[in-house]
């Protein structure tokens, strides 16, 4: 390969330095700027995470109470956007509109495009986080023929959402048990280093598109069923064994008999060779949220069992395949009143910071260069051009 080096998928490329999360694989370790995942889900909120993860230091109580008050005075969105997701068809996928939406975000905010600098980011970062949970909980809203309430940020950041995204659908008062557990999902998607989604917006980042455009590319790529994809496709997943294989063990063998191209949605990670420690957390959470509404879930059951089938079959235990974050997180979603379709804009509202955070640290990178791989070329010689008459 001369002086390229062949590396599919980027398994084994670094394509940057990064302060911002670690993770070992082996030992199912995630920490984001030193502080262990487990500390922050038990004793931290999603928006303090974003600002750790942004700031690299966890807020004093007056920091915390600037940003919070910051990013809640942005909470509403001009009326166009209304309009804007109003224009989409009701049945159209919740990513698609959501990406577009994001895309439009630089049309309402001409100076990210205009102006370079800390204040712009500063305002980008706000906006971003601010506006985008209004957006979802409208697309939500919008595919449900249902009207857009305002925003209302005296209720604070994560019930105001819920409220907005499924009041009159539920109860209009939003249980704490379900918003501590929204907040608790949201901050455990908040970063994850170089996951396709993030690394997308570094690649698009990195030709100096400004930060609303880089990030929705990181929605685009994050709408894959092989990423954030695989939440909603879990759920799928669920339901199909239960109405159609009857029991799991059938469903197991389809996945381990390769011609069959089934794989088992919500295991596996590229770089988890160990139980994912966000799933860990999420699967205790899926207990609680359940047991505090008294609701239960089949469902929930079917993929404790498929966990359970999976972790005592040779070919997950030989390939190291074990339940990632997107294994019960749909579970708890659905508990908690949102369709299938909103797992990934959920995801995406989680990642968001993470998607800012790195954005800003390769802005502010001197060794940052523009993201342009090299390939192995494949196709024929040289050959002369042949004229159409003749072929
Ligand atoms: N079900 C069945 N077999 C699997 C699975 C699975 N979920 N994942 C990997 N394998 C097999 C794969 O077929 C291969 O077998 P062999 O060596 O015999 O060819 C081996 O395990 C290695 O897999 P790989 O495809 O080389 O692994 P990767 O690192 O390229 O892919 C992955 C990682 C997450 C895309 C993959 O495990 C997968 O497709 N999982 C299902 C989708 C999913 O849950 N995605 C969410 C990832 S975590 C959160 C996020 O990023 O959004």
């Amino acid at each position: 390969t001369g002086d390229v080096t062949y590396d599919p998928g980027f398994g084994n490329t670094a394509n940057c330095q990064s302060g911002i999360t670690f993770i070992d694989g082996a030992e199912g370790i995630l920490r984001y700027r030193g502080y262990p995942i487990e500390e922050l889900a038990q004793h931290s909120g999603y928006l303090e995470t974003s600002y750790l993860l942004g700031k690299g230091e966890l807020p004093s109580t007056e920091q915390f109470e600037a940003f919070e008050t910051r990013v809640l005075r942005h909470t509403h969105v001009h009326e166009d956007f209304r309009r804007l997701i109003a224009s989409f068809p009701r049945s159209a996928h919740p990513m698609a509109i959501i990406s577009s939406a994001v895309s439009a975000l630089p049309g309402f905010y001409p100076e990210v495009f205009e102006v370079a600098g800390e204040d712009v980011e500063e305002l980008a970062t706000v906006l971003l986080l601010a506006k985008l949970p209004t957006i979802v909980a409208y697309v939500l809203r919008h595919t449900r023929g249902q009207r857009m309430p305002d925003a209302e940020p005296e209720n604070g950041f994560v019930r105001d959402f819920l409220r907005m995204a499924l009041h009159e659908v539920r109860d209009p008062e939003v249980p704490d048990e379900v918003v501590s557990a929204m907040d608790k999902l949201l901050l455990l998607h908040a970063d994850h280093e170089q996951n396709c989604s993030t690394a997308t917006v570094r690649n698009v980042g990195s030709a100096h598109a400004n930060l609303f455009l880089s990030v929705a590319a990181g929605i685009n790529a994050l709408s894959g069923p092989l990423h954030g994809g695989a939440n909603e496709a879990v759920l799928t997943m669920l339901e199909e064994i239960r109405d159609t294989h009857g029991d799991v063990n059938t469903f197991v063998n389809k996945v381990k008999d390769k011609s069959s191209d089934v794989r088992l949605m919500g295991f596996g990670h590229r770089v988890y060779k160990n139980y994912d420690p966000r799933a860990a957390i999420v699967k205790s959470a899926a207990d609680e949220v359940l047991g505090s509404l008294g609701m239960s879930d089949d469902l929930l059951d079917l993929a404790r069992e498929l966990e359970d089938v999976a972790l005592n079959d040779d070919y997950f235990v030989q390939r190291k395949l074990y339940p990632n974050v997107d294994f019960y997180t749909g579970l708890i979603y659905r508990a908690i009143g949102f369709p299938t379709s909103m797992f990934t804009p959920l995801f995406a509202l989680g990642r968001m910071p993470g998607w800012i955070a790195q954005w800003r640290e390769m802005m502010h990178d001197p060794s940052t260069r523009i993201a342009r791989p090299r390939q192995v070329y494949t196709g024929p010689a040289m050959r002369g051009y042949v004229p159409m008459a003749e072929r």
